[in-house]
């Protein structure tokens, strides 16, 4: 089976062939179709995380169940299932309460199935982990099978991959964590999968005025394209951005969602707020990096700020719900993939990432 593997992070990735194990009990086999380029293994990839290894990336995938293990009733041997980064304990207070997102002890967080042990080996018998317990840039894996969620009929492949991770990042900061109402304004800072996905929420939010913000022209563009009302080319001059923003709604708008991961950009999501405004910060920098605002106006203003881990996704019930809307045209979630690429081409993928080029790239295996 290959598999693009990290030895450690800051290395570049190799496409190896390693050994897969049998499901054991809870677990699935699931053979991808299609897996998404996310900026969070290209985090790891950078090496702005610490991460044990040697680890196969990727977490934004779907594929088909080859075979379950003992005691798995969902899914079943030939669902299309997209796969969740955050497999949920189920038993924590955070899972009890219906908040899967901040579960306390999900496996994905030691990137190993949930009894500590690996499926993937190498030919020497070493052990190689999976990316938060799915690592999908690979041609089989084995998860959780809490892991694994079955998709409504029809549902295109690749769809479902971004539903794993950009889509339900994107939309759910937006209609989840921030709960936009009706009529609203909305900035999204960064138009990635995620920040496009945010655009899309947005939309389908119903927000009055969407302004769309990134340093590239072309990705203003998609935005528009998605709905988003107002487009700001962000350039060095920090004051000409915010009095574009503030200009394009009225004195400041309702919610900032910084889909980026710098503190200059997460200070200028809370520097464009009004009184009473939302920051909602999605984006994930590198470990050790701080922010800062000043305080006064911010208290005095009400102001909020709202950290939005997986768009406060519950995988089982959210990501049907995700397809359904793409199904339905409400949610244009295949706008996101510009290029279908192999396991060979994730370092290219990765290069333009750095550079703010295009939009999803998205394995596809067997094409
Ligand atoms: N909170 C979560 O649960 C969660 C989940 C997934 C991803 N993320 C994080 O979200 C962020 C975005 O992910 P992505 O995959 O969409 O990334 P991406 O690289 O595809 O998109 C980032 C966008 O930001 C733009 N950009 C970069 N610097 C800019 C600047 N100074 N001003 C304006 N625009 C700028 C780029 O041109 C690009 O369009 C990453 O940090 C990722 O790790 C968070
Ligand atoms: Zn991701
Ligand atoms: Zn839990």
């Amino acid at each position: 089976m290959r598999a693009a593997v990290i030895e450690r992070p800051g290395t570049p990735v190799r496409i190896e062939d390693l050994r897969v194990d049998d499901p054991r009990e809870g677990e699935v086999s699931v053979r991808m179709l299609a897996s998404g380029v996310c900026h969070s293994d290209l985090h790891v990839r950078d090496g702005d995380w610490e991460r044990p290894g040697p680890i196969v990336l990727g977490h934004e995938g779907a594929g088909v169940v080859e075979s379950v293990g003992p005691g798995v009733s969902s899914p079943r041997v030939g669902d299309l299932v997209a796969l969740t980064w955050y497999a949920p304990c189920l038993r924590c207070a955070a899972c009890q309460t219906g908040r899967q997102w901040g579960c306390s002890d999900s496996p994905s967080v030691r990137h190993r199935m949930a009894d500590g042990t690996t499926r993937l080996h190498r030919d020497d018998g070493a052990d190689v982990l999976a990316y938060l317990s799915i690592g999908t840039f690979a041609e089989t894996q084995v998860v959780p099978a809490t892991a694994a969620i079955p998709m409504p009929d029809g549902t295109p492949p690749e769809v479902a991959a971004l539903i794993g991770c950009c889509v339900s990042t994107g939309v759910g900061a937006v209609t989840k964590t921030a709960g936009v109402e009706s009529g609203s304004s909305v900035v999204v800072f960064g138009l990635g999968g995620v920040g496009l996905s945010a655009v899309m929420g947005a939309v389908l939010a119903g927000a009055a005025r969407i302004v769309a913000v990134d340093r590239v022209a072309a990705k203003l563009d998609v935005a528009r394209d998605l709905g988003a009302t107002h487009c700001v080319q962000a350039g060095d001059n920090r004051q000409e951005t915010r009095a574009a923003i503030v200009d394009a709604t009225n004195g400041g708008p309702d919610y900032a969602f910084e889909a980026i991961g710098l503190a200059a950009t997460i200070e200028q999501a809370i520097d464009v707020l009004p009184p009473g405004g939302t920051a909602v910060l999605v984006g994930l920098t590198p470990f050790g990096v701080r922010a800062s605002f000043d305080v006064f106006p911010f208290v005095d203003g009400s102001r909020r700020i709202l950290g939005s881990n997986y768009g406060f996704a519950v995988a089982s019930v959210d990501f049907p719900r995700y397809a359904e809307l793409q199904l339905a045209g409400r949610l244009p979630i295949e706008r996101l993939v510009d290029r279908r690429i192999d396991l060979d081409g994730i370092e290219d993928a990765f290069d333009r990432m750095r550079r703010g080029e295009g939009l999803r790239s998205v394995v596809t295996f067997g094409a």
